[in-house]
């Protein structure tokens, strides 16, 4: 089955690059995750966009923030909560998702652990128990397991750990809310390489390219490949 494909373009490209991007890549079932400023040149070009982030509050006098009202104004339905280099608190988190929720915006929570010595399942459990507290429609939060330590490193993930992390989260969501479909991605340092690997891993359900998308030759082959194969 395909892979849900996201590209988390961070605080890469300007303008002129944004235009020859779009030029190059307008695959229409990816989610394009922009710098906030370039969202509506993917939005007239009728491509899936979300945000890269959105305030925990809901309106008012904060300066420089976005709130989810604001970007489900403008239809977008997607927002990433929770990404690492955010530097955003448990409270904070749960906040957004609840705004996103509120809104009808599918939240895209990053989860992960910081370094390769961490006891992955105890910081997952952790992150998913603090972040997830009272929230009713956690069937409509996309999961994406991002472990810190891989962020930007072109290292590749070892894919049966890989595989089982993606199993336990599915089971404990399973375990403890009772949802059989929650959807997982993985992220961190995905290429035109590894991605053959990452893609036939049967529980995971996509991708989260940060760096390589918007790499415009590394992004064709990543999607090419995650799309239809
Ligand atoms: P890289 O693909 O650059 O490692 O980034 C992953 C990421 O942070 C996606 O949100």
């Amino acid at each position: 089955m395909n892979k849900i494909v996201v590209a988390n373009m961070k605080m890469n490209l300007t303008i002129d690059l944004i235009k020859e991007y779009l030029n190059e890549i307008n695959n229409n079932e990816v989610i394009y995750f922009p710098t906030a400023i370039y969202i509506p040149y993917f939005i007239e070009k009728n491509l899936k966009v979300g945000i890269q982030n959105i305030s925990c509050y809901e309106k008012g006098n904060h300066t420089g923030e976005i709130s989810a009202l604001q970007v489900s104004s403008l239809n977008i339905k997607y927002a990433i909560v929770g990404h690492s280099e955010t530097n955003d608190n448990s409270s904070n988190i749960n906040k957004k998702l609840k705004l996103c929720l509120k809104y009808d915006i599918i939240p895209i929570l990053c989860i992960g652990e910081k370094s390769l010595t961490d006891d992955i399942k105890t910081v997952l459990k952790k992150q998913l128990d603090k972040y997830l507290k009272d929230i009713k429609n956690i069937n409509k939060i996309m999961l994406a397991y991002e472990p810190e330590w891989m962020i930007g490193t072109n290292n590749n993930i070892e894919i049966s750990k890989l595989e089982e992390i993606i199993s336990f989260i599915k089971e404990f969501i399973y375990q403890k809310y009772k949802i059989s479909d929650i959807i997982v991605l993985y992220g961190g340092s995905i290429n035109s390489h590894n991605i053959k690997y990452i893609n036939k891993i049967p529980y995971l359900d996509g991708i989260l390219v940060g760096n390589n998308s918007t790499n415009i030759k590394e992004f064709l082959k990543i999607i090419e490949v995650a799309l239809n194969q």
